[in-house]
């Protein structure tokens, strides 16, 4: 069976290390797009494990030159839907368009709709439920250079989407990005893990859920747990044997922020993530940090937006700077989209990373 796992831009490598630690078969690695052959039961490990992948579709179809609708229509149709699809239950269509010659995405999602519902009807033209309490499924419909793709997404929600995160402060990372550069910095468990602008405690969280072999996906739904495809034991199997693989180990992360409304949610997200015995968080201004001295990795996400005036992000970056060039034995970095930060730098003493926080581009300055 073919998959295709989609990822945040230039988080491609680890999205296809992560697939590599389960499997082997990688088949095509594009823009945030991972291919690749298995069998369909290790679905459920993907989906399970994956710390950076946003959602995981099944291959149901491709051709290159779908430059007409009826082509598209008969290859929708011809795919064999009562073997995942339930006539009962509502599907859904989505369609993105690049750079093809059929560009219009209502006209795709309509084109594939009727496709599916011709099929799972056999024509008799009574309609499918278009809403209803039953779980829903979604079929995208995805075209790059007039190859065209009809694929099933098996994980439901993206997968970034934690089931801990109660509730989030303004500007939060995304899980996914969060555990990337948990994942880049390098950070040796044995040591401290700091992050000074901690807001909701994702980079923490994602930190202690990496450290401890916290499985991502362990008590969340995905889509694919609806189908006739994989027995439900096999899931429940998969789920046990995560459990069993956490490590009971505490670690040594310090989370902090000014403010403790925001301490609050985090403090709750971590609690829902089990992982609160591991990270203590503190009210705190980041700068009294200037006076301390650190070791281990610090991983932060500083503000950057509009609320803060031009002189006071330039006052804030500096005293960033300072904290991570006075400690020389700490690793890490911080990820911000404040591009002036570049100018109150020694360059030379950071690996600077383009990334996407979902849409936002932001730079990763890691030191080296
Ligand atoms: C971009 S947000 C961090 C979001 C966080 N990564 C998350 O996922 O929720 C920046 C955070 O910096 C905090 N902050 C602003 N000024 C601060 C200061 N002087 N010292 C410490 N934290 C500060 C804000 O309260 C905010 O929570």
């Amino acid at each position: 069976m073919k998959f295709l796992l989609t990822c945040l831009a230039w988080l491609e490598a680890i999205a296809k290390n992560e697939i590599i630690k389960q499997w082997w078969t990688i088949v095509e690695v594009k823009d945030r797009l991972i291919f690749f052959e298995w069998p369909k039961e290790l679905m459920a490990k993907i989906n399970l494990w994956s710390r950076v992948g946003n959602k995981l579709y099944i291959v149901l179809h491709e051709r290159k030159n779908t430059d007409n609708f009826d082509t598209l229509y008969d290859d929708v149709y011809n795919i064999d839907w009562k073997k995942y699809l339930n006539r009962y239950y509502p599907v859904i269509v989505k369609a993105t368009s690049i750079k093809s010659t059929l560009s219009s995405t209502p006209a795709i999602q309509k084109i594939t709709k009727k496709a599916i519902v011709d099929k799972m009807t056999n024509k008799s033209g009574k309609m499918m439920p278009e809403e209803s309490d039953k779980p829903i499924f979604e079929v995208f419909t995805f075209f790059m250079d007039d190859s065209a793709y009809i694929l099933l997404n098996t994980s439901g929600e993206t997968l970034y989407k934690r089931w801990y995160k109660a509730d989030t402060g303004e500007a939060p990372i995304k899980e996914s990005l969060a555990a990337a550069l948990v994942i880049l910095s390098n950070w040796k468990y044995s040591e401290n893990f700091y992050d000074i602008f901690c807001g909701s405690g994702t980079i923490a969280i994602e930190a202690v859920m990496f450290a401890r072999n916290i499985a991502p996906g362990l008590y969340r739904y995905f889509s694919f747990e609806n189908w006739n495809l994989l027995p439900q034991w096999y899931f429940d199997e998969l789920r046990k044997e995560a459990k069993e693989k956490i490590f009971p180990k505490k670690y040594s992360v310090i989370a902090s922020d000014i403010d403790e409304e925001v301490l609050e949610k985090a403090r709750i997200n971590a609690k829902n993530a089990k992982v609160d015995d591991s990270i203590t968080f503190l009210k705190k201004d980041f700068k009294e940090y200037k006076y301390e001295k650190m070791t281990g990795t610090l991983l932060s996400n500083p503000p950057y937006g509009l609320r803060l005036k031009d002189d006071d992000l330039r006052g804030m970056y500096k005293d960033i700077n300072m904290i991570l060039d006075k400690n020389k034995e700490l690793s890490g970095g911080i990820i911000t989209a404040y591009t002036d930060f570049d100018h109150l730098i020694n360059l030379n003493h950071y690996k600077k990373r383009k990334l996407y926080n979902g849409n936002e581009l932001c730079y990763f300055y890691a030191k080296k």
